[in-house]
């Protein structure tokens, strides 16, 4: 059985991993988008769930977009994390737009449903903290709740009181960072443009978490949300935008950045190091969103990452 790591602390080890104490194999997945209804989605994650089984990393981190949409389906809620719960070996989650609502942005149209405390509080007794700290292999993990941030909303002033005092206290660790969306498409300076808005932290809390991050050791950022695999280093920085476990998004309805397929990435922390790779999951299907929709339930529904 899968279990949720609610509380920050630290990933305990069995003892028969003493002689890799130095070794955090984490296993990223993201934009599963379950739904009761969606059965080729429930599919792809059986994939998933089979090849994690065969792999058995040390935590699975979904970043986000569990469910397909929990602000219009609730039952989303508890059907993605019946599935979870299910997985091999321990995970934690962080929120997606699907999961908790949206982010307002100055560029483009306000969000149909904008992020609101009651759908984080809802989120949080569903899949646990919506941010969260541990340590591992000699590295500093951080997750971060990315829907709140310009939202103005109590919980976006408390997420980056909490950040300040959790990167006061990595003393020299390299920092991974977790979080839905990426922090920017090619750079910091990015313009935020009315089409792809949605797609990136906004730059106001943008540029106040990378003016944050720069007191600290940051070496990863992994993000989800976009449904495209990308990899790159931007100033000594690995950006890794992990697929979709779930669907692809056709270049009809969203551009395309990078790679469309869906998998997962699979990273091994080493004291001062990581390697990531990039996986295709046995079995799991490149589902087009357009089929999804022609589900006659889902023909009002529209394309959102
Ligand atoms: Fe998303
Ligand atoms: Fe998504």
């Amino acid at each position: 059985m899968g279990v949720m790591i609610p509380m920050p602390g630290r990933i305990m080890m069995g003892p028969e991993k003493d002689s890799a104490m130095n070794e955090f194999r984490l296993t990223q997945i993201s934009d599963t988008h379950l739904a009761r209804r969606l059965s080729r989605l429930t599919a792809n994650f059986e994939h998933l769930s089979d090849y994690i089984d065969t792999t058995r990393p040390d935590l699975v981190v979904n970043t986000g977009d569990m469910t397909f949409d929990a602000p219009t389906s609730p039952d989303d809620l508890e059907f993605a994390r019946s599935l979870h719960e299910a997985l091999p070996v321990p995970f934690r989650c962080l929120p997606g737009n699907h999961d908790i609502g949206d982010n307002p942005t100055q560029a483009g149209p306000p969000p149909s449903h904008p992020v609101n405390e009651k759908d984080r509080q809802t989120y949080i007794a569903t899949f646990g903290d919506d941010r969260w700290r541990f340590e591992a292999a000699g590295w500093c993990f951080i997750g971060l709740n990315s829907l709140v941030m310009n939202s103005g909303l109590v919980s976006e002033a408390e997420q980056f009181d909490w950040l300040a005092s959790e990167l006061a206290s990595t003393r020299g660790k390299p920092v991974a960072l977790f979080l839905h969306k990426p922090v920017f498409l090619n750079t910091p300076e990015d313009p935020e443009l009315e089409a792809s808005a949605i797609r990136y932290v906004p730059p106001s809390p943008r540029r106040r978490l990378l003016e944050m991050l720069r007191s600290v050791e940051l070496r990863l950022v992994a993000s989800g949300h976009v449904h495209q695999r990308r990899d790159y280093t931007y100033r000594g920085v690995r950006h890794v935008w992990a697929p979709s476990a779930g669907f692809i998004i056709s270049d009809k309805r969203q551009e395309r950045i990078a790679l469309k397929e869906t998998g997962l990435v699979e990273y091994r922390f080493t004291p001062d190091s990581v390697e990531i790779r990039h996986v295709r999951v046995p079995g799991m299907v490149d589902i087009d969103l357009d089929e999804l929709l022609k589900t006659p339930a889902h023909a009002e529904e529209k394309a959102g990452g």
